[in-house]
């Protein structure tokens, strides 16, 4: 089931280290307390959680309505994601403590402390609503990684309108198909982003974008970053710095009900179009507010550092949300972690004395194949947390990463989540937890996840299943935009008001769970989901290709990498046809779904019924010996493929 190995020998294991221990935000004591409290009484445990946490306007009247696969949490309560974020500081000595320390790739620098970025998004939520933009209106945000799209995100929380980010990677077509799913009225963008030294052109990819579709579009709204000319439409069209400049500094905030929709975020499933998930407003502040505190253990002295980008879900939850609800200093970075070196990321963990670090696995093998110089060039001893998230990660980089960069002495948190859960699921806690390379150890207290078979029967330990989640949690998707079934069957189709996740994981002996991987046809690239189905309508919809079939194989830095074989109409089965199809996917999509090797076949593997056998390429796209073909239409192909791999 899963191609990513687990060592089922006894690794070492990591008991909480004393010093972090005393002064953790979670004890033992506490932890246990919480894990009892859960377990005696779940809807208390998160009704005193939500009541002590959170800002509230209005008090909720219920904890939770469950009506699988839908859950209504807090019900009845009102609030206003922004104030949670920033007013609430505002009122204590953080007003002018810093909220987010920006540093753009060429080396330019922003910090805004609770106050300022405070003044900034209700200028930009006057600015919005002068637009017409109203509570329920949804916003895209095709944005680089700059303090314009922190202030863009807050300021849509504060009236009320989801924002969908999409991420600045993405492909004139994948913007439009998200901006049409979601119906948006207003795009928020910049004339370009910096990559590598090079403009990343995006306000040419939303214009592409609206030339072909995207009617619901009313506004384009440029932050001017990059100074790259730009095609201009005057009665659409409205620079950022314009649009802001007379706006007022003060604005009053709405108080939504708990249940608001809060943001669209879109994410690969295994057919169609990607899912947009609908998170709601109360129950994900809750958790992420939570998570943030007992994961990370931040402090008001910490300068927290998550390296990914606002586009996916963990820069939502724990660049923005998680960590400015517990007012703590976020560090937001532009640019690509080896420009102008390959030592960027830890001469900016240096320079800003970064206490809490959380990237992706795909990243810790990358710093490890550039070299250990890089890191030791460096004063590290800011760091006193390290964070992996992701993909599962292979024990070498943990242990990398635990030597390497926390010189032994920092614990690693392994936090297992989804898109769809809004926030970490299983992950370890500091102070509390003994940790083991390669497990993301235990579910967090509330959490009640399994592992079982094909009946729902949990499976014994050491043994191999589907990883669930039996109860509803308050930062579950709610929703996939306009299509219920859908959300129905993805997630609650397979098991009776059980949450199915999608991923393989086995239990050890001590309870600890061991994430395996993806067990439908998602492919996880450096960390990023990617349906295969996608990138098979991307490689069908050139006009040289009949048929196309996408695997995964495994790759020692991205995790996976993405196979593709093919069956041509027309034209050279030669090298040239490879980087054209390679080009066209990254046209369709974007970069990071490009095939890293294509094969050329003159028919695919199928079962009688016609049916590609996915199983069997991936055997031999990994290179390992094939497995039962008993199913198999025409066992020729078989050879033919085999003998293609001097390819
Ligand atoms: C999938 C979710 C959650 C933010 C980033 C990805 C894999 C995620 C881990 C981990 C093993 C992990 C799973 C999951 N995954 N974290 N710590 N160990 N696998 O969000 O794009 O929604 O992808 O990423 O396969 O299902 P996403």
């Amino acid at each position: 089931m899963a191609d990513i190995e687990t060592t089922l020998i006894e690794e070492r294991s990591f008991d909480p280290n004393e010093a972090f221990a005393k002064d953790a935000n979670l004890s033992p004591g506490e932890y246990t307390e919480l894990i009892s409290a859960a377990d005696q009484d779940y809807e208390n445990f998160w009704a005193d959680l939500a009541r002590k946490e959170l800002q509230w306007t209005t008090d909720f009247e219920h904890t939770l309505e469950w009506s699988p696969p839908f859950s209504k949490w807090f019900v009845g309560g009102k609030l206003n994601m922004s104030v949670q974020c920033l007013d609430q500081h505002l009122k204590s000595w953080r007003r002018n403590k810093a909220a987010i320390i920006w540093e753009g790739e060429p080396g330019d620098q922003v910090t805004l402390t609770y106050a300022q970025l405070h003044a900034e998004v209700c200028k930009f939520s006057n600015a919005m609503e002068s637009l017409g933009i109203q509570a329920g209106d949804r916003v895209a945000l095709y944005m680089p990684m700059i303090p314009e799209l922190a202030i863009a995100v807050l300021a849509c929380a504060r009236i009320g309108a989801p924002h969908s980010v999409i991420f600045g990677g993405f492909a004139p077509k994948a913007i439009r198909d998200r901006v049409e799913d979601a119906q948006c009225k207003l795009i928020i963008t910049a004339d370009g982003g910096w990559r590598r030294g090079e403009v990343l052109a995006l306000k040419a990819n939303v214009d592409e974008a609206l030339d072909s579709g995207c009617p619901s579009v009313e506004h384009v709204v440029v932050v001017e970053r990059t100074e790259n000319p730009v095609r201009w439409r005057e009665d659409r069209d409205i620079w950022w710095h314009e649009l802001v400049d007379q706006q007022s500094t003060r604005h009053d905030p709405k108080a939504f009900d708990s249940e608001h929709p809060l943001f669209i975020l879109y994410t690969s499933g295994t057919t169609g179009l990607p899912k947009g998930v609908v998170h709601a407003t109360a129950g994900y502040a809750l958790w992420t507010k939570l998570t943030s505190k007992w994961v990370f253990d931040l402090k008001d002295e910490d300068t927290y550092w998550c390296t990914a980008d606002i586009g996916w879900i963990t820069g939502h939850s724990y660049i923005i949300y998680g960590p400015l609800q517990n007012g703590a200093t976020t560090m937001m970075y532009e640019g690509a972690p080896n420009y102008p070196a390959e030592d960027r990321y830890w001469d900016i963990c240096e320079r800003h004395g970064v206490s809490i670090f959380y990237t992706a696995p795909t990243a810790i093998r990358a710093f490890m194949k550039w070299g250990d110089a890089h890191p030791m060039s460096h004063d590290l001893s800011s760091i006193r947390l390290l964070g992996t998230v992701g993909e599962p990660i292979n024990p070498e980089a943990w242990m990398w990463y635990r030597t390497v960069i926390g010189k032994d002495r920092c614990p690693i948190v392994d936090t297992w989540w989804q898109t769809e859960t809004g926030g970490m699921m299983i992950a370890p806690i500091p102070g509390v937890t003994t940790t083991v390379p390669g497990s993301a150890t235990a579910p967090l207290p509330g959490i009640d996840a399994a592992v079982v078979d094909a009946d729902g029967m949990e499976v014994e330990n050491g043994k191999g299943g589907f990883l669930v989640i039996r109860k509803p949690w308050p930062s579950m998707l709610r929703n996939v935009w306009g299509d219920p079934e859908r959300f129905q069957s993805t997630y609650y189709g397979k098991y009776e008001g059980v949450y199915f996740a999608g991923d393989g994981a086995r239990r050890d002996e001590k309870g600890n769970f061991w994430i395996m991987g993806r067990i439908d046809d998602v492919i996880n690239v450096s960390g990023h989901r990617l349906g295969t189905m996608e990138i098979e309508s991307a490689l069908v919809s050139h006009p040289n290709i009949c048929e196309a079939a996408v695997v995964a194989r495994p790759d020692d830095l991205k995790g996976q990498a993405i196979v593709a074989f093919v069956t041509l109409i027309s034209g050279d089965a030669d090298s040239k046809m490879k980087e054209e199809l390679q080009t066209h996917v990254a046209n369709e999509i974007g970069a990071i779904a490009k095939p890293a090797e294509i094969r050329f076949t003159d028919a695919l593997p199928k079962t009688r019924s016609g049916k590609i056998m996915r199983r069997l390429l991936t055997d031999i796209a990994a290179g390992r010996e094939v497995g039962d073909t008993t199913t198999l239409e025409d066992a020729s192909i078989l050879r033919r493929l085999k003998s293609d791999d001097d390819e």
